[in-house]
């Protein structure tokens, strides 16, 4: 069995996805649970490209330690120097330095000669080489590059101290066949390929990214790079979920393996779609809500009969538990912090006790408390940014009657420990509240989007509410979780714009 590694792009080019913005204690919860997830790579970020990410990065590397970390850098020495200042706690570090290749790159964006870019790739990796023991090297939109020309140059950063090749597929273009003839190409036309691991790194675009990198791995590729839930730049990377699934599931066709805990997957991809605001679609493969359900009457049939008639993956494999009821009413501190070291987390007395008080609530509306539930509980504590000054909600009272305009009151605790109530009206109650807002905040705040969603299933779930604003002009997302869907809105709104203080207070 070949290995295959992992690398993840969640936090760099999954971040890179239109509108989503995660701050550092989020980026740091998602490394925690990619290293649970056993990735062998992990691309914290992007170090040169503003204070934020340097820092969450930087914090990211002192802390994961069973995962190789990384930052992307330019095919210059001060992004590499970020890099190499950001990464120099990492138990593991790597760089990554990458360059166009292709014509239409190297005429229009780099204003370059491919002599120039061979001489800057080689020269690059050389000084990259003398901080990392690994360093990876990519041809951004190597797929729409002279493969002659390709090969030369990554012949000459394999001398330069490479080791890694990396091969995107930048703007999604490729098709299958012609995807894995690169590979190919390069293992027979680059004479020290095999001193190096090949990668690839697919983008969705025409809907080929997990067929691209099976044709990779099929032609000589031994790392692959994606994302959970497939996000990232445009249509998103390849989804590294659906990778690993599809090896396992298909281990009779492909004599490859990962280190991916596959019953991971469900807690991690949940925790990338509340941070992100990126819903998962239904019918998305493997993790979607409808992956595992049954709905016409001749499937459902088969099911009971014989499991394997229409499921070829379990629910249990990706973690997902239908009954999953761990903790309820007369559940003590011991059971709850025992259940919170089994959810892989660490907390601080502190926390445990502001843990147990938000479970203990939740209790008092809920019957079931399952472990999404409690893990949804856990990632609001850890990633609170309670230490900056904020705006807090005190209470709100909504009168809605059918054949009125609905109004909101709301009592606010605000950033400078002022408490403010402000009443106004709108065309439904969501709005109402917004407007009320609106009146209470000194920041100027418009709506773009809003979503709601349930964690779990049944009447008591949790409503959760992700919004996207802007906040004096900055571009932020917002989310809130409760029992009742207008509190969950509200909170939604604040937290947007809470979140646009703290960002502005570590930039
Ligand atoms: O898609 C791409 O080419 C990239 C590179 C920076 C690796 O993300
Ligand atoms: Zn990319």
């Amino acid at each position: 069995m070949t290995q295959i590694k992992i690398f993840d792009t969640t936090l760099r080019d999954g971040e890179q996805s239109p509108g989503v913005n995660l701050n550092q204690l989020e980026k740091l919860e998602l490394a925690k649970q990619l290293e649970r997830l056993g990735v062998d790579i992990l691309e914290a970020g992007f170090p040169a490209s503003s204070k934020g990410d340097f820092e969450a990065v930087k914090k990211i590397a002192e802390t994961v330690r069973n995962v190789s970390v990384t930052g992307l850098a330019r095919a210059v020495k001060s992004d590499i120097d970020a890099c190499r200042d950001a990464l120099k706690d990492a138990a593991d570090p790597r760089v990554h330095i990458f360059i166009a290749t292709s014509p239409i790159h190297m005429k229009y964006k780099l204003k370059k000669t491919p002599e120039e870019v061979i001489e800057t790739a080689v020269e690059m990796v050389k000084y990259g080489k003398q901080f990392f023991d690994h360093v990876e090297w990519s041809a951004e939109d190597a797929s729409r590059s002279d493969l002659n020309f390709l090969a030369e140059i990554i012949e000459k950063v394999i001398d330069a101290g490479a080791t890694v090749i990396n091969l995107p597929d930048t703007v999604g273009y490729t098709m299958p066949r012609e995807y894995g003839a690169m590979f190919k190409y390069m293992k027979e036309h680059v004479p020290n390929i095999d001193r190096v691991d090949l990668s690839c790194h697919c983008h969705n675009d025409l809907g080929m990214a997990l067929a691209n990198s099976f044709a990779a791995i099929e032609n000589g590729a031994t790392q692959v790079e994606g994302a959970i839930n497939g996000i990232g730049e445009r249509a998103g990377n390849a989804s590294l979920e659906e990778f690993a699934v599809a090896l396992q599931i298909r281990n009779d066709y492909y004599p490859y393996k990962t280190n991916i805990v596959l019953n991971e997957i469900k807690r991690t991809s949940d925790l990338v779609s509340k941070f992100t605001g990126m819903s998962v679609p239904g019918n998305k493969a493997v993790v979607g809500r409808n992956a595992f359900a049954h709905e016409s009457g001749i499937h459902q049939d088969g099911v009971l009969k014989h499991a394997e008639t229409y499921e070829i993956i379990t629910p249990e494999l990706v973690g997902v538990h239908s009954n999953n009821l761990v903790l309820g009413k007369h559940s003590g501190r011991h059971a709850f912090v025992d259940k919170i070291k089994q959810l892989g987390y660490e907390l601080s007395e502190d926390k445990v006790q502001e843990a147990f008080k938000a479970f203990k609530e939740l209790t008092d509306h809920k019957k079931e408390v399952t472990d999404d539930d409690i893990f949804a509980i856990l990632t609001d504590i850890q990633t609170d940014t309670s230490n900056v000054r904020r705006y807090q909600l005190e209470k709100f009272v909504v009168h809605y009657n059918s054949n009125e305009q609905p109004t909101a009151t709301i009592t606010l605790l605000t950033p400078i420990g002022e408490t403010v109530q402000k009443t106004a009206d709108g065309a439904g109650s969501v709005e109402a509240l917004y407007n009320t807002l609106d009146q209470i905040f000194i920041e100027e705040t418009h709506l773009t989007d809003f979503q709601l969603n349930s964690i779990g299933q049944g009447r008591d779930a949790l409503a959760e509410v992700h919004v996207s604003l802007t906040v004096d002009g900055d571009t932020v997302s917002g989310r809130g979780s409760a029992q009742d869907v207008l509190e969950a809105a509200v909170q939604a709104y604040i937290n947007g714009v809470n979140r646009s203080i703290y960002r502005m207070k570590v930039k």
